[in-house]
């Protein structure tokens, strides 16, 4: 137990592995965990052994926040689960093949006028990223968007996040690993409760309205899922409700908000590390687009751009220990027998500073990744893999590539003044890796 409470796991986790090894167990309870620390060793788990590590831990927590285990990324592997991933993969594909790109352009050019508006003022960026990159997923999911002052979309982020954080505390944890504690009162499992069901109002009132409207708006998830559900009815086998859809609206807006906010952000400080990077890139986006706005489609031509962006989510993936996993069968890894039941926690931190893959794996260095550098993508595992790989990997790539060339194409970031200290690097882990707040001023670029 005492091993689970650092501050920050993921660190810990991989100075553990110094001492024991990149595959060790740790106990807790009755509960065995197995920590994963090198992308072989977690590729081998998670994608060539998917079918013996596809599993969720079923637990009273879990059950809480993901209305008994009816959402996607808590669920268990069985095949209603299937069944539930199959069809939102569907829809959201659908839904992207129709209209990211779009979508994305149009919230980071909102992103930029923002921007613009505060004159040159030293500001945290923090919640702006949030609103663009939720208005992104609410636009997919609804077929609508906010803007910051909203408060409807303040609420619904206030409870998102309250309720990851809450979840990932060690006195919602300790309920699972010790159930005689959920007879004594606590408090923060009170406050979980209340944002969950304030959570679940706010959804309803949007599925109710679709509904209401005849669900036919097949462009947006919720109207495809919904539609999908239907469907689905009249197929033999498992049965997906409308409780499904609304589980599976709640998991697209938990990953698809705070994930991609955290990464911008984290991408401003490393460059507030290494102005002179943020010069290049700056100049690359000049000469390739001469003047005018990236497409996804112009990746291939923008190395330096891409090497910032597969060495921030080296060093800081924003969701550094995955969701655990569960063995469903008796299995092993690396040569050691696992059996059934078995947590597995992929140390995706870990990986990424394994000092046999990566030179100086702590330090901010893009330009491994590029020509001759070293670095290979092939060890980078920020989105997990296998059965359980990240739903919205193809959403958060456009994302990152669109909102970082729109913002270093028009902006060049700097500290407030030059007494003011650095961003703090090290971050606050919990399930996803955020940065400390701090403050910038986005300085609007005037030509090459
Ligand atoms: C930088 C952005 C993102 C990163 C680094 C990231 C990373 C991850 C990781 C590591 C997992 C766990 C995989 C595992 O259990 O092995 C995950 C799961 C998931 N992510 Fe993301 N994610 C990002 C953005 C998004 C976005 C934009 C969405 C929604 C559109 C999303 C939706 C999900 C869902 C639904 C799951 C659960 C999948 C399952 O359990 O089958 N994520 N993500």
């Amino acid at each position: 137990m005492t091993e689970l409470m650092h501050d920050h796991l993921p660190i810990h986790l991989t100075n553990l592995a110094k001492r024991y090894g990149n595959i060790y167990r740790l106990k807790c309870g009755n509960t065995t965990m197995i920590v994963l620390n090198s992308s072989d060793i977690i590729r081998e788990a998670l994608v060539k052994k998917w079918s013996d590590f596809a599993g969720r831990a079923v637990s009273y927590t879990a059950d809480i926040v993901s209305g008994g285990g009816r959402n996607i990324s808590l669920g268990d592997y069985t095949e209603e689960w299937k069944a539930l991933r199959r069809l939102v993969h569907g829809a959201l594909q659908r839904c992207c093949k129709h209209s990211l790109h779009n979508v994305i352009e149009r919230q980071a050019l909102q992103l930029r006028k923002v921007l613009v508006d505060y004159r040159g003022g030293a500001v945290d960026l923090s919640e702006d990223f949030t609103v663009a990159a939720s208005n992104v997923i609410i636009t997919l999911v609804f077929g609508k968007e906010y803007d910051k002052s909203s408060s409807e979309l303040q609420q619904l982020h206030r409870c998102l996040n309250e309720i990851v954080a809450l979840w990932g505390s060690t006195w919602i944890s300790a309920l699972d690993t010790f159930p005689l504690l959920r007879k004594f009162p606590n408090p923060v499992f009170s406050r979980l409760l209340r944002e969950v069901s304030r959570r679940d109002e706010i959804i309803r009132k949007h599925l109710n309205q679709f509904k209401s409207e005849g669900h036919r708006r097949t462009d947006v998830i919720t109207g495809s899922l919904l539609e999908g559900v239907d469907r689905h009815q009249t197929e033999p086998g498992v049965v997906l409700t409308d409780m499904h859809v609304h589980m599976a609206t709640v998991d697209l807006l938990i990953g698809g908000s705070e994930t991609t906010a955290a990464w911008l952000n984290w991408t401003v400080a490393f460059l507030l590390h290494r102005p002179e990077f943020q010069t290049k890139v700056y100049e690359e986006l000049c000469t390739v687009l001469e003047g005018r706005y990236p497409k996804y489609s112009d990746r291939q031509r923008l190395p330096i751009l891409c090497s910032l962006i597969h060495e921030v989510l080296r060093l800081r993936p924003v969701a550094p220990l995955a969701v655990p996993h569960k063995a469903i069968r008796d299995s092993s890894i690396a040569g050691y027998f696992i059996p059934r039941n078995t947590i597995i926690i992929p140390n995706l931190f870990g990986a990424h500073h394994d000092p046999e893959v990566w030179s100086d794996p702590y330090s901010f260095k893009p330009e491994r990744f590029l020509e001759g550098g070293g670095g290979s993508t092939r060890a980078l595992i920020p989105f997990g893999g296998g059965a359980r790989l990240c739903l919205g990997e193809t959403v958060a790539k456009m994302e990152l590539f669109l909102f970082t060339a729109y913002l270093l194409r028009d902006f060049c970031f700097v500290l407030p003044d030059s007494e003011a200290p650095l961003p703090d690097l090290r971050g606050v882990a919990s399930v996803v890796l955020k940065i400390k707040s701090f403050t910038v001023i986005a300085r609007p670029r005037t030509g090459p």
